[in-house]
């Protein structure tokens, strides 16, 4: 498992910008898997299934496709890289991905992707789930606030209704969820390098993580 570096950590923490630019340098491939519990949220919303209905569920996730082309992702046959990116599939993703029916049916499509090798994975538990035997595991951390500014910088042009504070609370509220589910919630190990990055930038950042690669 050397080829395998993971990174975990909370909504804005940098995992998703610091991960892509690893990889870059490493000449590894890139799985964000955020996108994927996003692509299903996408789907439970299109297709007006609610989450809770286990039958409905069920059927969505045996007969939605979800599958990356470089780096746009796609549900069955649909190209919805922009769509998955609003702050209402971000909740509604955060609630689909505490469903263990979900997680499940992820997991094999993550493995997959992963033991092609040569991969930077990230996401909320891919050093302890998905890749628990990775080497190399990291967590990114920031500030609540730096990380609330983020993504509000990433939302405001996009979402006319976001602001600041709206944005705060709402990762208040995704963190909460995201740390106390039962089926594999956020969390950091003691075999994972601690980065905080509030008052770094992106390549110091990436540096420390070049630094630490075993
Ligand atoms: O990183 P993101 O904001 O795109 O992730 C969206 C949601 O997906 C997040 O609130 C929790 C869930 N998620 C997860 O449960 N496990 C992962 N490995 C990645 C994301």
């Amino acid at each position: 498992m050397k080829d395998v570096i993971t990174i975990d950590g909370p909504s804005g923490s940098g995992k998703g910008t610091i991960s892509k630019l690893l990889a870059r340098k490493l000449g590894y491939n890139y799985l964000d898997t955020g996108a994927l519990y996003r692509a299903v949220a996408w789907k439970v919303k299109e297709k007006r299934v609610d989450p809770d209905n286990d039958t409905d569920l069920k059927k969505l996730l045996e007969n939605v496709k979800i599958y990356f082309k470089g780096d746009r992702i796609f549900v069955d046959g649909k190209d919805v890289s922009s769509d998955i990116r609003t702050a209402e599939i971000g909740e509604l993703s955060s609630q689909v991905s505490a469903i263990p029916a979900v997680r499940a049916a992820l997991f094999s499509l993550q493995r997959e992707m992963g033991l092609q090798g040569k991969v930077v994975i990230e996401g909320r538990d891919t050093g302890t789930a998905i890749f628990p035997e990775a080497k190399n595991k990291f967590y990114l951390d920031a500030d609540i606030e730096e990380r609330a500014r983020r993504r509000y910088e990433e939302l405001k042009g996009k979402d006319p209704e976001a602001t600041l504070e709206k944005t705060i609370e709402d990762i208040r509220i995704r963190d909460t969820r995201d740390s106390s589910r039962e089926s594999s919630p956020l969390m950091k190990t003691d075999d994972m390098v601690y980065i905080d990055s509030t008052h770094i930038s992106i390549d110091d950042v990436v540096a420390k993580i070049l630094d630490h690669l075993k």
